[in-house]
């Protein structure tokens, strides 16, 4: 689907292609415990969101310099060009590289230099989200943003992602008041495998502006009430909950309910190198699956606009 569309839930980690992956793995003396692409796709099938972040997190042992991140990010931008994204706002997982050694000015330098250049190789306009791992300590959280601090001009919000359940966003309430103090926008994944509590501790504790997943707000029709009428985006990432069981199949996910209930609703790729597909595939697959005519398909993408961290001048020239 080549309709100009926003992309605002992607982990730039996550588009780490099998391929990819096995270049690094060579350039960098990496052994992978996979004998080639095939077997490592092999690994694709997941229970859950923990049995995903496993391998995820593993993979990453191949990005270990600037040039490292830079590819990732320019091969990103090239797929997600082809499908029609015109802007996109994409996560990074810093400390998952700081733990092994990587130094974060490696990973937001090397993602910024292919950032910088993008509008001008792929026509797409980027804004670079930092996210702290919950699973992870407070502290952790605030160390990783004292030490982004000589790269704030490249990076323009703070979000939370990783083990959801157990790990509520209150936790990281101190570190989401320091990023407000710096200037920085904010978002927070709840709601995808945690409860209806989580997402309104996210608007209520942490003040973010818009919730990835929020999947089981549906669980809580006051709550639906509340996304509705304070307008708060949702970025929905109907592929990836199917991969991670979060629902049973595609024909079954909420997204038309949640549509039909008023939220303001995105959709997204969460880590397409793993879940099956890019936003464009992701946009094709919902029309199939659950029916969603022309018309519906361009409310998400005028949604993914509008959700956007754009001022109107900017949002106006990315349609
Ligand atoms: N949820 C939480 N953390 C993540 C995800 C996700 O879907 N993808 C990458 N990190
Ligand atoms: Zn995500």
């Amino acid at each position: 689907m080549h309709l100009p569309k926003a992309e605002l839930h992607l982990h730039i980690e996550g588009t780490l292609e099998p391929e990819l992956a096995f270049a690094l793995a060579g350039r960098n003396g990496v052994v992978l415990p996979y004998a080639d692409t095939e077997e490592l796709r092999t690994a694709y099938l997941f229970d859950d969101l923990q049995s995903f972040l496993d391998l995820y997190y593993a993979l990453m042992a191949v990005l270990r310099t600037e040039d490292d991140f830079a590819e990732l990010a320019d091969a990103y931008l090239a797929r997600a060009a082809a499908q029609g994204v015109r802007h996109a706002e994409i996560f990074f997982d810093p400390q998952a590289h700081t733990d092994r050694g990587v130094p974060i000015g490696t990973v937001i330098e090397g993602l910024g230099r292919a950032l910088e250049r993008s509008e001008e190789t792929h026509g797409i306009s980027t804004q670079l989200i930092m996210c702290f791992l919950r699973d992870k300590s407070a502290e952790s959280a605030l160390e990783t943003l004292e030490a982004a601090k000589p790269h704030l001009h490249r990076i323009s919000a703070v979000g939370l992602d990783s083990a959801e359940v157990g790990h509520p966003p209150a936790k990281f309430r101190e570190v989401y008041a320091a990023a407000t103090a710096l200037g920085l926008r904010k978002v927070a994944h709840a709601g995808e495998e945690g409860p209806p509590e989580y997402v309104r501790e996210a608007l209520d504790v942490l003040g973010v502006e818009r919730i990835d997943h929020g999947l089981r707000c549906m669980e809580d029709p006051e709550l639906v009430d509340r996304l509705v009428s304070e307008r708060i985006p949702l970025t929905l990432c109907p592929l990836s909950n199917v991969r991670l069981r979060a629902v049973d199949v595609l024909e079954e996910h909420p997204l038309p309910a949640m549509m039909a209930a008023g939220l303001l609703c995105t959709v997204n790729s969460d880590d397409p190198a793993y879940f099956g597909g890019y936003v464009g595939d992701t946009f094709h697959a919902v029309h199939e699956a659950l029916g969603l005519d022309r018309e519906q398909l361009r409310t998400l993408a005028r949604n993914s606009f509008e959700a956007a961290f754009l001022d109107h001048d900017e949002e106006r020239r990315a349609r």
